[in-house]
């Protein structure tokens, strides 16, 4: 028999009202007693008396059993959330950047407390991911996790090439279909997909890895060489975060726009739609697709989340007690395009291998192996010299 869930809802934005639609037509055993927002004096779809702004209205009501958390600020959303599992509250979020962040502490509090926080919603919208690498693939031997994990990027790189849209209109499309964080930087600076990667890294492999130690290039710095040069060679330029297991001791991580060809699975995922490609020893490769934004599709795993506490359903974290030789690392070599402004960033970035290089007075770019402790370590300097980077295949 599930158990009756009575919840208090924080944020009522893009995902939070998608969920209270997606609640609203289907007759399940919960009822959401309070919403919690910031703006008391926003136009609201529900009578006012529902709303406060007083966190601790939710928090310390005892009839109150889940927290839903969908607010666009990480701290606030961690104070709620540790708070809420403190006060035996299971909790229900969609904020990566809080959960990457703080993923360790969040952990220690739910085994102190004995309550369970998932957050399939957090990691590509409707894919569900989490819960698959949490439970099936316990056994598996996981060469790698990959894909498209952000719709906002994908959106206006789908849009850019498919439909020689500029940028900036891409962009605007993407907040107005509400598949954009509020801060832009957070999709296109390859962020948000490095804090689900760290997630996702987590689950795959046992290991918290903190959202500052793994590279993250963006796509906030493409022109139109960029898109010039990929399509002479017939290929799109794709986000990708990447998680991968070398040798049975380390595991690399991160996040950079990728040339892919039409070979790659990834080539026809387009719009806000993601992929998450999965490696596997004997399985060999998996694909899962579906829309990785906008308010119902999350608003979908969200509830997926919601209805699995009913059985109170929890992870166990399991592969971060078992002892494992994995470490993470950056010591890792990868292939780049860059294309760059000032030649002397290039000695800076110690490339190990060249193999191409262009130089006109615009348009001055180098193909060659680099390692990733490198691209890391000059991410200010590559970020001056306004130049792109992407990995090549
Ligand atoms: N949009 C997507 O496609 C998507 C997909 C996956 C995950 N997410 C995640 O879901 C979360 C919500 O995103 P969203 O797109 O729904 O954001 P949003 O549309 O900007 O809505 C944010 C909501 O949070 C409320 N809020 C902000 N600070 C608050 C606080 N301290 N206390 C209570 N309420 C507060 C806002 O209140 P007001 O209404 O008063 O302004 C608003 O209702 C974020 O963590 C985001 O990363 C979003």
């Amino acid at each position: 028999m599930s158990k009756k869930l009575t919840l208090g809802l924080f944020g009522f934005g893009v995902v939070g009202q998608g969920l209270y639609d997606i609640i609203k037509t289907k007759k399940l055993n919960l009822e959401i007693k309070r919403f919690a927002i910031k703006n008391p004096d926003k136009k609201r779809t529900l009578p006012l008396e529902l709303f406060t702004t007083q966190a601790d209205e939710l928090l310390d009501d005892v009839e109150i059993n889940t927290i839903v958390e969908l607010i666009d600020d990480a701290d606030a959303a961690f104070h709620i959330v540790s708070k809420a599992l403190k006060n035996g509250k299971n909790v229900v979020s969609a904020n990566k950047k809080m959960i990457a962040t703080h993923l360790e502490e969040l952990v220690d509090i739910q085994q102190a407390y004995g309550t369970s926080l998932l957050y399939e919603g957090a990691v590509c919208g409707s894919i569900p991911i989490i819960r698959n690498l949490e439970e099936y693939y316990d056994n598996e031997l996981l060469h790698s996790v990959s894909g498209i994990f952000n719709g906002s990027s994908n959106y206006i790189l789908s849009k850019i090439f498919n439909e020689h849209m500029d940028y900036d209109t891409a962009l605007k499309q993407a907040q107005h279909l509400g598949f954009a964080e509020t801060d832009p930087i957070l999709d296109v600076g390859g962020f948000d997909a490095k804090f689900k990667l760290a997630i996702v890294a987590s689950h795959a492999y046992g290991l918290y890895v903190k959202p500052e130690e793994i590279l993250n290039i963006g796509i906030d710095q493409l022109s139109d060489y960029d898109i010039r040069f990929a399509r002479e060679k017939n290929y799109k330029i794709k986000l990708v975060p990447t998680a991968k297991e070398i040798g049975n001791e380390k595991v690399i991580l991160y996040v950079i726009p990728k040339f892919v060809n039409e070979k790659s699975i990834l080539y026809s995922v387009e719009n806000e739609y993601n992929g998450v490609v999965v490696q596997a020893a004997f399985a060999d490769q998996q694909f899962f697709y579906g829309k990785g934004a906008g308010g119902h599709p999350t608003g979908s795993a969200v509830l997926s989340d919601i209805a699995a506490l009913r059985y109170d359903y929890r992870y166990e974290y399991k592969k971060h007690l078992e002892a494992t030789q994995l470490n993470h690392s950056n010591n890792h070599k990868i292939t780049v395009y860059l294309r760059y402004n000032d030649e002397s960033i290039l000695e800076k970035l110690n490339f190990l291998k060249v193999s191409e290089r262009h130089y006109a007075r615009e348009f001055k770019y180098i193909i060659g192996d680099i390692n990733l402790e490198s691209l890391i370590a000059n991410k200010d300097l590559l970020a001056a010299d306004k130049g792109f980077v992407v990995e090549v295949p």
